[in-house]
């Protein structure tokens, strides 16, 4: 799958920590990715692992020494800073830090930070006392002054033992991390789009509600494109089942009732609407404080009435609205007259009767109509790399606002 990481070159410095082993698990990620991932190893940092290891995962040539007749870098000293579209440090040690920080270039890795123009991120990772230090601090203070991202440390156990504030950013949300800072100055830098996902739940009684098949795979997808393409992402989430993700706001919501209120209060900073979530249509007319028994009753009802229409009430002047239509029967034509009855700008018809697509499933196949009737078929793909053709349509229509 071709993602924001395929074929970015990502340098990975790794220094003396005993966080160190992490740093394999980012590499592998990484280049899971997609992403050719060179390593530069401290002299420090090869006492706890060898080069060896990194150059099994990345399948790449690591640096370990700037001196080094038969290295690429010997050649050309400055040669990874040039080619780089990010560096990460994972971990850096406190020592690393206060180089950068002071500018020195004694090693491969701070040589290749001072000549770089790249964005870096930086995760340290230390003993508490070591990163609570005035020393250390006056000197990340610096570096997020020059425009570094400074990722984490997290609180929690440290290798001594001890509690604090030094543990390294787990290497899943640095991937995170670096596809975010990758995208800042993508092509929806500067829009603020806000993104439903997820399935309501409407409260019968406290332990029942009506509710459907949405996991929220299509939002959460559309959420990290967006906000892998640089947007500004606010997520309206009625999912339980998926991790918050980062570098974006999040808002849960439960009901219907409680979706609304939420986007209505947020639209008015949005540009632009993507209504991936399945709103029920319906709620119990009344809401049961205590659970209703079974009393020997074979047949049950319970009123229902109608939900706000969300995305067909939301309106501010040149606002994008993308809504989403699951049909069984019909698929385009109710798709098209609902474009139409909701003012949309674009609409995602996707048919649940798929086995295959759709609801639940990481892959979807969808149809995405235009205000003019025509119809664009996109075949079966992951929900990122749909979230993608989404969005690829939807830039135009900044411009025609
Ligand atoms: C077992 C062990 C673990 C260490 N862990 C850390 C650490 O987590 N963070 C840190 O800043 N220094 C740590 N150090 C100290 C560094 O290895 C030392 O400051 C070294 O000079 C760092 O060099 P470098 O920044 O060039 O990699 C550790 C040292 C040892 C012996």
């Amino acid at each position: 799958m071709k993602g924001p990481l395929t074929n970015k070159r990502i340098v990975l410095g790794v220094t003396g920590s005993i966080a160190c082993y992490k740093a394999l698990e980012l590499a592998s990620k990484l280049v899971q990715n997609g992403a050719l991932v060179d390593t530069i190893m401290t002299k420090s940092s090869q006492e706890f692992l060898t080069p060896l290891a990194f150059k099994s995962l990345t399948h790449r040539d690591v640096v370990t020494n700037m001196y080094d007749i038969n290295s690429q870098f010997a050649i050309n000293h400055v040669g990874l800073a040039e080619s780089a579209d990010i560096i990460v440090i994972a971990p850096a040690t406190a020592n690393t830090i206060a180089k950068i920080s002071n500018g020195m270039s004694d090693d491969s890795l701070t040589t290749t930070v001072l000549a770089a123009k790249c964005p870096i991120v930086i995760a340290p990772a230390m003993d508490g006392n070591m990163f609570d230090n005035p020393a250390t601090q006056n000197n990340i203070a610096t570096l997020i002054s020059r425009g570094i991202f400074i990722s984490g440390p997290e609180y929690g156990r440290l290798a001594s033992g001890l509690i604090g504030n030094g543990r390294m950013t787990s290497p899943k949300n640095l991937v995170n991390i670096v596809t975010t800072t990758l995208g800042s100055n993508g092509d929806l830098s500067g829009k603020k789009i806000l993104i439903s996902a997820g399935g309501t739940a409407e409260p019968i009684d406290p332990v029942r509600f009506i509710t459907n098949k949405s996991s929220g795979k299509m939002g959460y997808s559309l959420a990290t494109a967006a906000r892998d393409r640089g947007a500004t992402v606010t997520l309206v989430s009625a999912s339980n089942m998926l991790e918050t993700p980062i570098g974006m706001q999040t808002k849960k919501v439960k009901t219907s009732s409680e979706m609304y209120d939420v986007i209505s209060k947020e639209i008015i900073e949005m540009d632009a609407i993507i209504m991936a979530a399945a709103v029920s249509d319906w709620t119990p007319e009344k809401y049961s404080s205590s659970k209703y028994k079974k009393n020997g009753t074979e047949n049950w009802s319970i009123d229902l009435i109608k939900t706000t229409d969300i995305i067909a009430n939301i309106s501010k002047p040149n606002l994008i609205k993308i809504g989403f239509a699951a049909e069984s029967d019909n698929l385009i034509e109710n798709g098209k007259s609902k474009i139409q009855s909701k003012s949309l700008d674009l609409i995602v018809a996707n048919d649940i009767l798929d086995k295959n697509n759709g609801f639940e499933s990481d892959t979807n196949k969808v149809s995405i109509i235009h205000p003019n009737g025509d119809v664009e078929a996109i075949p079966t793909m992951p929900k990122y790399e749909i979230a993608n053709e989404i969005l690829d349509r939807m830039i135009p229509l900044f411009n025609k606002k």
